[in-house]
């Protein structure tokens, strides 16, 4: 193959290198980004007269009848052939236009090259992924409109804990995949900055007009440093980051669909399109997505760990290690997509069991706490309550009663203070309804904080500019 460097060697290339290096399979996936950055490039440079503008405009053509073989499949891949996507570009611009288009890389390198073709693709992944996200908080926050009153019980420990609602429950992950959406657009900003006009390492001295570029592709600023503009690949370590707490978030709710769904808690039924079955036994209808969601996270924070150590031994300013943060941030971009694609769809169809979800929060002596409260309210400093209302439990559990099946008399024999008000007080439903300050599982409460989380994603979704997927 004819290289993009070869005046320097006498002899080619060992065909174990020529495959060992080539990085054409998977960033072949930045060609759209790698021909309008091009173009950008040379309109630039025919503006600022480095090249003619009879020139610039035939190298613009010439770009874009490559771009429409490239999108119509007419293009084959040979990693034999080029060595990678900005090679395979530039052959089949020559083969167009001719001699001119070896003009095209004029004040420019392969490493700001490739710097800009990751941040312009990261930039519209992230835009999709925010979408997502924000398809699944609507998802999350319609389910909760509906559950404000369905208890659940809350756990500490997987222990039964206190009363909190089905709604409350899905609210604190709107809240997770909230933060996650702030981490992207803060990761964003970082991104959307543009680096050609670096060159390999030192700029060029040719009179380019970077803003220019920037302005065309739509960045909101330039880089300040040559040296750091080819080196940084903070961002694409920033966008992993996100991602894996995004897959933490996911994960977390998954572990607990494969709980809730277990004829042991009872709690959930996943849609049949959403699950799958075993080849040996016809009863089994297994929580297969949630697993598998569970299960994929752990290829997002690998993905993460290979960037950081990618990076961490490299001396300024580009190094071919490099080559090797795309399919990291390729694996870390398809994987949170999917992923959250075929959450938001199981969450969606999934049958909530809300009799299962009562009874559960009402067993399990989840209002022992208001016990105690009610105790406290009337005199009793709140570690003696805890001591008795402990004793009251272990009573309960030796005759098997519930707190609210145990006597006014019974309860007197504990504490003088119980008076005929302790079985309002420890009504579950009370139980719930009394924690209304804000943050709290109290119906209200979560209206409130349902219609908060929805003037929020309004808000969100003005500030963004595109959200095609
Ligand atoms: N394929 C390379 C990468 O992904 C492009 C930059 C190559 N630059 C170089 N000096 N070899 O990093």
């Amino acid at each position: 193959m004819s290289k993009l460097w070869g005046g320097r060697f006498r002899k080619g290339t060992d065909p174990l290198v020529e495959e060992f290096h080539s990085s054409l399979s998977f960033d072949r996936r930045l060609y759209r980004y790698d021909i309008q950055g091009s173009i950008a490039h040379v309109r630039m440079l025919g503006h600022a007269k480095i090249i003619t503008p009879k020139e610039a405009e035939t190298l613009v053509a010439g770009l874009r009848a490559v771009l429409a073989d490239l999108d119509a499949g007419r293009v084959e891949f040979s990693p034999r052939e080029d060595e990678d996507i900005h090679s395979l570009v530039e052959r089949l611009l020559v083969d167009r236009v001719g001699e001119v288009g070896k003009k095209l890389h004029t004040a420019r390198s392969r490493n700001d090259q490739v710097a800009l073709d990751v941040r312009m693709y990261l930039k519209d992944e992230i835009m999709i992924i925010r979408g997502l996200l924000d398809d699944l908080q609507r998802t999350l926050l319609d389910l909760a409109e509906r559950h404000t009153d369905t208890l659940l019980p809350g756990y500490t420990h997987l222990q039964r804990a206190q009363p909190v609602s089905l709604a409350h429950h899905l609210l604190a992950y709107v809240e997770m995949f909230h933060r996650d959406a702030e981490r992207l657009s803060d990761c964003y900003r970082r991104t959307d900055v543009m680096p050609l006009g670096a060159g390999a390492l030192a700029g060029t001295v040719f009179p380019i007009d970077r803003e220019i570029v920037a302005r065309e592709l739509g960045f909101a600023a330039v880089t300040e440093n040559s040296l750091d503009a080819v080196a940084d690949r903070d961002f694409a370590v920033e966008f992993c980051a996100a991602a894996a707490l995004i897959m933490v978030h996911l994960s977390r709710f998954c572990e607990e669909l494969v709980l809730w769904s277990t004829a042991e808690f009872g709690f959930v039924e996943l849609d049949d399109a959403f699950a799958t079955g075993s080849s040996m036994m016809p009863q089994k209808k297994n929580p297969d997505m949630a697993e598998l969601i569970r299960g994929k996270s752990g290829r997002v924070f690998g993905d993460l760990q290979a960037l950081l150590t990618m990076l961490k031994g490299l001396p300024l300013a580009y190094n071919k290690d490099m080559q090797e943060d795309k399919e990291a941030l390729f694996d870390a971009v398809d994987t949170v997509k999917k992923c959250l694609l075929v959450f938001t769809g199981m969450v969606r169809t999934l049958r909530f069991r809300e009799a299962a979800m009562d009874q559960a929060a009402r067993g399990g002596f989840t209002n022992a706490t208001d016990l105690a409260d009610y105790l406290a309210g009337r005199g009793v400093s709140f570690r003696e309550a805890h001591e008795i209302v402990g004793r009251v439990v272990l009573y309960a559990l030796e005759h098997g009663k519930n707190l609210e099946e145990i006597t006014l008399d019974e309860y007197r024999r504990f504490s003088e203070a119980v008076r005929e008000d302790v079985y309002a007080a420890i009504r579950v439903e009370n139980c719930l309804a009394a924690r209304k300050a804000r943050g709290g599982p109290a119906p209200a409460t979560v209206r409130a904080a349902i219609a908060r989380a929805r003037a929020r994603l309004r808000q969100t979704q003005k500030n963004t500019t595109c959200s095609t997927y």
